[in-house]
């Protein structure tokens, strides 16, 4: 009797957690919200307003622009895309004007370029702009998004009680599992539950998701970059361990190529993003980004840390006036010996570049063979050095540079 009650036990368990196969590396594409937000005025304004327009724009231009070949590959909507009301069968309705061809002919163009098609909802009353949540129609709506191909749904958490989400979230995850179509799980769950005051069930969360949110929403500003790396770094003993293959900490996405970053900003965001193994959500015009932004975003060796194969967030070594080292052990790996993409980052105001000297030993590279060093930005090749070399960079204000020193095996005899 009893090993058939542990038997039931564990496969529920089992059905009960996601298990899509999706995401072993962090996601990557385009994402209207931070550029675009909620414009629904395409009378006045019809190039910027959220509709099927500006998705087929952006999915052509993630495709010829040569994004799609670095590894952008899902083309996600936000908030906004829905009717106010649900139609009289309770099915949710792509706003009607801005979408005439409705949501399965936006998901087929997609497709048909070769990409993937995401769309957003909230696990509430309402979405955060005040369209219908998906409380009380979960099921019916986990089957509209099947039915339209979708492959991955972000859903939000305005108008929910963040007590109910433990039950709510692992709820319409299984609905999508049910579905038979593989869809990729971004939730909101945690963020909402630390602004409430409880602790998120990361165990729970890393086992029914395949992102989540942690933080505030990015804003146009490097103080916003800021404070989000402030808090992946303050908090990165109870957040760095949630991530791997199949389920990432989203630190919100990359605004890479908008107003307010400058060029060393930009490529301090896309360093610690990938230090971070964070979800690469680009939300930038790419009709109009300028070549050096495009550049950072098509860094082919940092969405190569982004992506490693082993999947473990790294973290922030050292804190000091101003000056951080970021680590993260990636592959290849030597016995127990790992890779390491290093971000020095120097977020000091006096407007100088300013020196870090430091012997690789200190950053925790210790294997006797030594490490291929080189450059991630300056494409330079510091051939290999040994734990006791020093390496001295010159890192600008609020700017970075990275570098990735691959483990080095021992020559045989
Ligand atoms: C919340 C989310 C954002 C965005 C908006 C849309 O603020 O955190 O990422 O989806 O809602 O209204």
């Amino acid at each position: 009797m009893l090993s058939i009650a542990w038997i039931i036990l564990v496969s529920s368990s089992l059905c009960s957690s996601l298990d899509n196969g999706l995401a072993r590396t962090p996601p990557m594409g385009w994402l209207s919200w931070e550029r675009f937000r909620c414009n629904t005025d395409c009378v006045n304004d019809p190039d910027n307003c959220i509709s099927e327009q500006l998705f087929q724009t952006m999915t052509d231009i993630v495709v010829a622009d040569g994004y799609a070949s670095v590894g952008y590959e899902y083309i996600n909507i936000d908030d906004c895309w829905l009717e106010k009301h649900r139609a009289h069968d309770g099915k949710l309705v792509a706003d009607r004007k801005r979408f005439p061809n409705g949501m399965k002919a936006l998901s087929d163009y997609i497709h048909s370029r070769g990409l993937k098609f995401g769309i957003y909802e909230d696990y509430g009353n309402y979405t955060c702009a005040g369209y219908p949540g998906i409380i009380g129609y979960e099921e019916k709506d986990a089957d509209l998004f099947a039915e339209w191909n979708v492959d991955y749904v972000k859903l939000d958490g305005c108008y929910a009680l963040p007590y109910d989400m433990d039950r709510g979230y692992t709820n319409f995850g299984r609905l999508l599992n049910a579905t038979g179509k593989q869809m990729v799980y971004s939730c909101s769950w945690p963020v909402y539950q630390i602004y409430a005051g409880i602790q998120p069930n990361y165990s729970s969360i890393q086992s029914h998701c395949n992102l989540w949110r942690n933080y505030d929403d990015i804003q146009d500003s490097w103080a916003s970059v800021e404070n989000i790396i402030d808090y992946y770094g303050n908090n990165q003993d109870l957040i760095a361990p949630n991530a791997g293959p199949g389920h990432w900490n989203d630190p919100d996405m990359l605004i890479i190529g908008n107003f307010g970053l400058s060029y060393e900003q930009a490529k301090t965001q896309f360093a610690i993003w990938s230090i971070l193994a964070a979800p690469l959500l680009m939300s930038v015009d790419l009709r109009t980004i300028r070549p050096q932004f495009k550049h950072i975003l098509q860094n082919r060796k940092i969405i190569a840390v982004d992506q490693d194969p082993l999947g473990i967030q790294g973290r922030r070594i050292y804190k000091h006036k101003g000056i951080e080292i970021w680590s993260r052990p990636i592959g290849p790996l030597y016995q127990n010996f790992y890779s390491y993409a290093i971000a020095f980052v120097n977020r000091r105001t006096d407007g100088t570049p300013s020196d870090i000297s430091v012997t690789l030993k200190e950053l925790g590279l210790v294997n006797f063979s030594g490490y291929r060093v080189e450059d991630l930005y300056e494409n330079v090749d510091y051939g290999v050095l040994y734990p006791n070399t020093k390496i001295k960079v010159k890192v600008n204000p609020s700017g970075v540079v990275m570098l990735k020193g691959e483990v080095q095996f021992p020559v045989e005899l």
